[in-house]
């Protein structure tokens, strides 16, 4: 049996691709790799979305190929978003590539598999995806608790900062009945918690009718028998409608999180990014999520030093966070992106001292603001999902999430880990919970 190893770089959809890249691949003979080292077929599936996450690969990838000058066996493939990007140019610069392969191609590999252990060096990169039934082969998830599942992919949106309406393309929604077929397998299979995942999830089903949409979705999941929770990422402000929030909240699956991206507090760098919002705008959908659920979660992305960002339009990020009391962002210096609008916008870009400034700020407020996010739940009881166990002072420490997303530790046996457990929360640290096992 040949060992397939895949080392993944990006966001929650390019590891749910792994997933899939790995499940396809069993059906054709190959085995999972624990480690690179043992592999004969290396899979490097990347990220672009900053620059620093594509020289990750680059670099990455150089070292795989040191190794093939000593076994002439070894096949090395180069995938995801920086290689639906950069196309066969990759195959010039790393002549020791066997294939490249782009987002839409995945479900060609099977056959592009075969042309390379035939001696043929391959860049299979399409502007459309390559449509095969993909639920006819296996997923080996990487979790044992939590199952990815897309919903839809590619973004029609053109946010002037970003590359993945050219690495993902144009925005498609799988249909009903695949996500909810995969969901119930997974359930089966003992997945406590199924994550639907989009770049703007909220959007789901635009291409696929009136009746298609996300809270429709949600409904559908939570009728599904058994105890798990629902889980949905990332939404787009403007796209959160009305019938979703009230989804979530019938929905006794469907946990009180949403990771609603604000990217700028200002609205005018807001309007020179094209999100489609203001900050009032963003505002009163915080507000209205905060104010029908009690314990909810809304987390955010920030970028620091957009061209053309003043001091005072950056003050106005920070004081977002208080104002609509974020409970944690994700935070990234602004990063030129080859396509992009704004990466021509030369004569406006933030030099590199004053971005990384900017971002070591942010990010003390994020971690402000979580703390005072923890410490409002001290006193109450949650219910935890445990993940996992580890031994500290001889005493086994667990950690589990709450419907929030919350990280909480507690002691207690590690034979609880996949099991639901309410816990009171006795302290609260800037990234987590304590608590006490009920
Ligand atoms: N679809 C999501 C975001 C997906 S990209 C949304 O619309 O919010 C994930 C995050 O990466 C973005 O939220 C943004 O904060 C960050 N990001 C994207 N492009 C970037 C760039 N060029 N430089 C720095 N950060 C970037
Ligand atoms: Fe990128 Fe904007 Fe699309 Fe999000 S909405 S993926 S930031 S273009
Ligand atoms: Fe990166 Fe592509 Fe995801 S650019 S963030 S791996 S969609």
């Amino acid at each position: 049996m040949k060992k397939v190893f895949v080392e993944t770089l990006g966001c929650q959809m390019n590891k749910s691709d792994s997933e899939r890249i790995l499940g396809m691949l069993s059906h054709f003979g190959f085995d999972e790799a624990e480690r690179a080292e043992d592999a004969d077929f290396l899979i490097i599936n990347t990220c672009s979305i900053r620059q620093l996450s594509a020289d990750k690969a680059y670099s990455r990838v150089g070292v795989w190929g040191k190794w093939k000058q000593k076994n002439r066996n070894l096949k090395i493939a180069f995938c995801g978003c920086v290689a639906q990007q950069d196309k066969d140019r990759l195959l010039k610069r790393f002549p020791y590539l066997d294939l490249v392969f782009g987002t839409h191609n995945i479900y060609q590999l099977p056959e592009l598999v075969k042309r390379i252990y035939e001696g043929e060096r391959v860049c299979a990169i399409t502007q459309k995806p390559y449509i095969v039934d993909e639920t006819q082969y296996e997923i080996k998830r990487a979790d044992s608790l939590n199952a990815w599942i897309p919903i839809t992919e590619g973004c029609d949106n053109f946010c002037t900062y970003c590359i993945v309406p050219f690495t993902r393309g144009r925005e498609r929604s799988r249909e009903p009945e695949k996500i909810i077929k995969e969901a119930e397998i997974a359930i089966k299979q003992g997945f406590k918690e199924i994550t639907l995942l989009g770049q703007n999830v909220d959007s789901y089903g635009k291409t696929l009718g009136e009746n298609v949409t996300l809270a429709n979705l949600l409904r559908q999941l939570n009728k599904l028998e058994g105890k798990f929770r629902i889980r949905f990422v990332t939404s787009y402000p403007t796209d959160i409608s009305d019938d979703l929030i009230d989804a979530v909240e019938e929905c006794d699956k469907v946990c009180e999180y949403f990771h609603i991206p604000m990217q700028s507090g200002n609205s005018e760098v807001l309007a020179a990014m094209n999100r489609r919002y203001n900050r009032e705008q963003y505002g009163a959908i915080v507000k209205k999520i905060r104010d029908r659920f009690e314990d909810v979660t809304i987390t955010s992305d920030f970028i620091a030093g957009f061209p053309g960002e003043t001091e005072e339009q950056f003050l106005d990020t920070l004081s977002a966070i208080d104002e609509f009391g974020l409970d944690y962002s994700n935070t990234a210096a602004y990063s030129p992106r080859e396509f992009t609008k704004a990466a021509k916008w030369t004569d406006k870009f933030i030099d590199e001292d004053t971005k990384i400034k900017r971002l070591a700020t942010l990010n003390e407020k994020v971690k402000e603001a979580c703390l005072k996010s923890n410490k409002k739940f001290i006193g109450k009881t949650q219910e935890i999902l445990v993940e996992s166990s580890e031994e500290k002072d001889g005493q086994c420490i667990l950690a589990g999430r709450a419907r929030n997303n919350k990280i909480v530790h507690f002691s207690g046996d590690s034979s609880l880990i996949g099991q639901f457990v309410n816990v009171k929360i006795t302290g609260a640290s800037v990234w987590h919970l304590r608590g006490e096992l009920l």
